[in-house]
């Protein structure tokens, strides 16, 4: 009997022990916060945006209307959200300010990404009606590049003399527009989404749940190419993209409870969580089938991307499995092997990511994004426990 309870006892000590925390979030933060201090010391041109590193070593900065400037204020939110210190939500306001005039940009499918990530969490912390209503123009905006023909939200304005490419990563930009279907009322900009995400869900996916970059569709929806811009190959699966794809179907889960988005974020999860060129460290290369590998880049960007979804997939799935998988990736980015030494990396709180291989842009360098959703990984991964 007294054998049978020290068994007992010693399998809950080994469990309470398997279920402590691996990532220490509290100096993660404190790491960060040192970190942005900097950072923000460093750029006061609230016209140049923080975003990467230039070969010669010195800090990269973009204008409003590039892709990523909405992810230094969403950045800047996060920090807010875990300290509620009012000198974060300054910084962060004035980041996020910087941003409104892209309201009005009806050239790019990325306004999610501007807009949602910087007034987005504003808004969600401080509830500042000028930041919903200067959303709700830029929903508009955005809404004019889906054709009802197609179906689908469009890319770029051309792709390889194909004029309607959609990309992978335009699934991110569906939580920008299920936001304003809720705050406007209107439900055209559910209605665009869902059927942006079923075709994508048709058309995107591969036999193993891997995802093309770029499909290309004619003037009535039919599919004429599947392609890739920032992949290796047509037929490879490029990390970044297949971690987009496991964000934008677990988050399109979270706003319609429809199972099957669910299913095919469960299936995604699957393919990254089992590829054979998954590093032992979990952090992937910038492509799954990048030729060299092993010598090939990490993308520190596509991990912390993977990890966010996965921690919010498991709260659905309750699947030990993507809690682990997310928690191993943060245990990585979170070590000195991607994580910068104070006052280095040009401020920007993670090393190693790829923005395109192919056009020998933004390799093995810090990348604003990579810090965004690290920091999204980090707040999630306090909140939720084995
Ligand atoms: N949306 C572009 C990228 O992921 O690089």
């Amino acid at each position: 009997m007294k054998a049978i309870f020290l068994t007992i006892n010693c399998l809950l000590t080994t469990l309470s022990l398997q279920a402590q925390p691996k990532v220490d979030v509290q100096k993660e933060m404190e790491f960060a916060k040192a970190q942005y201090e900097l950072m923000l010391e460093a750029n006061t041109d609230l016209s140049r945006f923080p975003q990467s590193v230039k070969k010669e070593g010195t800090l990269d900065t973009r204008t409003s209307d590039w892709w990523c400037s909405g992810f230094f204020g969403g950045s800047l939110w996060y920090l807010y959200e875990y300290t509620k210190d009012d000198k974060w939500k300054e910084a962060a306001d004035k980041w996020t300010m910087a941003v409104e005039k892209e309201k009005y940009n009806t050239t790019t499918h990325d306004l999610g990404f501007m807009l949602y990530c910087s007034f987005g969490n504003g808004y969600r912390l401080i509830k500042n009606e000028k930041y919903k209503d200067i959303m709700l123009v830029g929903a508009e905006s955005l809404a004019t590049r889906f054709n009802p023909k197609i179906g689908l939200i469009k890319s770029w304005e051309e792709f390889k003399r194909f004029d309607y490419p959609v990309i992978i990563d335009n699934m991110m930009n569906l939580e920008f527009l299920l936001w304003a279907a809720k705050a406007s009322g209107n439900s055209k900009f559910y209605d665009l989404s869902i059927t942006h995400a079923d075709n994508t869900l048709k058309n995107h996916f591969r036999k193993d749940y891997s995802s093309y970059h770029v499909v290309c569709y004619d003037r009535t929806g039919n599919v004429l190419a599947k392609k890739t811009n920032q992949g290796a190959a047509d037929e490879s699966a490029w990390a970044r993209g297949q971690a987009w794809a496991l964000y934008g179907y677990t988050m399109m889960y979270r706003a319609t409870g429809d199972k099957k988005y669910l299913n095919q974020a469960k299936n995604i999860a699957k393919f990254i969580a089992n590829h054979p060129n998954l590093p032992s460290d979990k952090i992937p290369y910038w492509d799954f089938n990048a030729p060299n590998i092993p010598n090939e880049e990490r993308d520190a960007s596509a991990a912390a991307i993977t990890a966010s979804a996965l921690l919010e997939m498991y709260s659905y799935t309750n699947d030990n499995a993507h809690y682990r998988l997310a928690e191993e990736m943060l245990v990585s980015l979170s070590s000195k092997a991607y994580t910068a030494n104070l006052g280095e990396n040009n401020y920007f709180l993670l090393k190693h990511s790829v923005g395109s291989k192919p056009y020998k842009s933004e390799v093995n360098t810090p990348i604003i994004y990579a810090d965004y959703y690290y920091l999204e990984a980090l707040l999630r991964y306090s909140k939720i426990r084995l």
